[in-house]
């Protein structure tokens, strides 16, 4: 069966079965910043797995870095985000609430929530820049000289590095580096639960090339990306590539498409690919006074790298990841959710599952469950019908449930059921390890 699936359905589960919580959730929260409870951590550090494992480890041409958050005001200067990382904002005269001008229309007046902002009788005034990044201030004095963003985006820590890696590595044009990490951004209409937050996390590889080069490394970048997701489990009819028009393009954008998922709130950004050409090194070196460029020993010309940039959230993909593997169907007579998660992606692999317990069955699958534990991350539950134990798995998207029953204790035998087909198959214990690897690997 496949269900509707409604945000409020997987905020609800997402909650329930400690995939997340809202931050500061005993004090009233805090708005648009989300913690994530044990299952759900697991889940999003599958999910960067999965693409660093993708975009580094079995790549010979990308290389990974992990830059500090805070870093020289200038490099911000340098990048552009101190003049224009900006939304315009109007203010309500009545209300004092602040909206975003280009977006009133999608806003609801505060105290006529019928209506837009300023057509409740209430004045607007001109719109006023208002700069999305976080200030603070490094050291014990809070004086303008020691002010200090949390950085917005991790690409620039990346660019900042170009010459570190390059010498310090033996790459050689076209590659790339990697970055994953916290980005911040006081966004002035965060919502729709992990999609826009204040606080995420981003996944960003920036890849060098040869000007001339660019557009064909561009296209690469659009097709792997886009297939990634396809890889891990997302619906193909629920992905899109939507090229930017030229009036949307970012300052430093040469060409940009988004990879689109159809949300429970209508189709949004997943992930941004950009041709950010030789913008960002040429910046730098400007505002640093550091030669910025890349020899080429075989065509012996010496060049600035332009940079196509896929650029993806941890939050983002982990939401689509979760809203796509929602499912429902009835057992019982009762409506009961499954997440069907790629194995890969799944927070919890396996469940280990004593049919009884008496006979030596409990011990037996405490054995089984420290050698599984050596590999990936399982339950054991021993509470209630076998049936509510598999549902209980269901719904966090467990892949395998092991169950150990009076004739594992006979001929070292287990059953091993399937999530989505429901299947149950005997596997000798020693081939339970071989088997899930080659489940979850696929
Ligand atoms: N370096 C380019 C860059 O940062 P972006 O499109 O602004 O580009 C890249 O961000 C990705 O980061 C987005 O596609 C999205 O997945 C994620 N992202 C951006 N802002 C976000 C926010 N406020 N909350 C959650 N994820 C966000």
């Amino acid at each position: 069966m496949s269900a509707t699936v409604t945000m409020e359905k997987v905020v609800n589960l997402a909650k329930r079965r400690g995939f997340t919580f809202q931050s500061s959730e005993i004090y009233g929260g805090l708005a648009s910043c989300w913690d994530y409870g044990p299952i759900g951590v697991e889940l999003k550090r599958n999910v960067k797995e999965a693409w660093w494992r993708d975009m580094v480890r079995r790549r010979s041409d990308i290389v990974g870095i992990d830059c500090a958050i805070l870093m020289h005001p200038r490099v911000w200067e340098a990048s552009g985000h101190v003049a224009g990382f900006t939304d315009p904002l109007v203010d309500c005269k009545k209300c004092k609430q602040r909206f975003r001008a280009d977006k009133l229309a999608d806003a609801q007046c505060p105290e006529k929530p019928s209506k837009h902002p300023g057509e409740c009788g209430g004045e607007l005034t001109e719109a006023r820049q208002f700069n999305l990044m976080f200030k603070t201030f490094m050291g014990p004095v809070e004086e303008d000289a020691n002010v200090v963003f949390m950085r917005p985006e991790t690409a620039q820590g990346i660019f900042v590095n170009f010459l570190n890696v390059l010498n310090s590595s033996r790459q050689k044009v076209p590659f790339g580096i990697a970055q994953v990490g916290k980005s911040f951004r006081n966004e002035i209409t965060p919502g729709n639960f992990l999609f826009r937050t204040r606080e995420f996390e981003q996944m960003e590889m920036e890849f060098f090339v040869k000007p001339g080069d660019d557009e064909r490394w561009f296209q690469y970048w659009l097709d792997e990306r886009f297939n990634w997701y396809i890889r891990h489990g997302i619906r193909r009819e629920r992905l899109r590539l939507r090229q930017h028009a030229a009036d949307e393009l970012a300052h430093y954008a040469k060409g940009c498409a988004d990879v689109e998922y159809e949300f429970p709130f209508g189709w949004s950004e997943l992930e941004g690919i950009a041709n950010r050409t030789d913008f960002d090194l040429k910046r730098h070196a400007e505002y640093s006074g550091k030669e910025i460029s890349y020899f080429d020993e075989e065509s012996k010309e010496r060049f600035v790298p332009y940079v196509i940039e896929p650029a993806a959230g941890a939050d983002r993909a982990t939401l689509a990841f979760l809203v796509d593997a929602y499912d429902e169907d009835e057992a019982e007579g009762e409506t009961r959710a499954v997440l069907r998660f790629h194995p890969r992606l799944a927070p919890v692999k396996a469940a280990v599952l004593p049919l009884l317990r008496k006979d030596g069955q409990p011990e037996k699958a405490k054995q089984i469950l420290d050698i599984l534990k050596q590999h990936w991350v399982v339950q054991y539950d021993q509470a209630g019908s076998i049936g509510r134990r598999y549902r209980r798995q269901d719904e966090i998207g467990t892949p395998f449930g092991i169950t150990i029953d009076h004739q594992t204790m006979q001929d070292d035998t287990v059953t091993l059921r399937d999530r989505d087909s429901m299947q149950q198959e005997r596997i000798p214990l020693d081939r339970l390890v071989d088997e899930l690897k080659r489940r979850i690997e696929i």
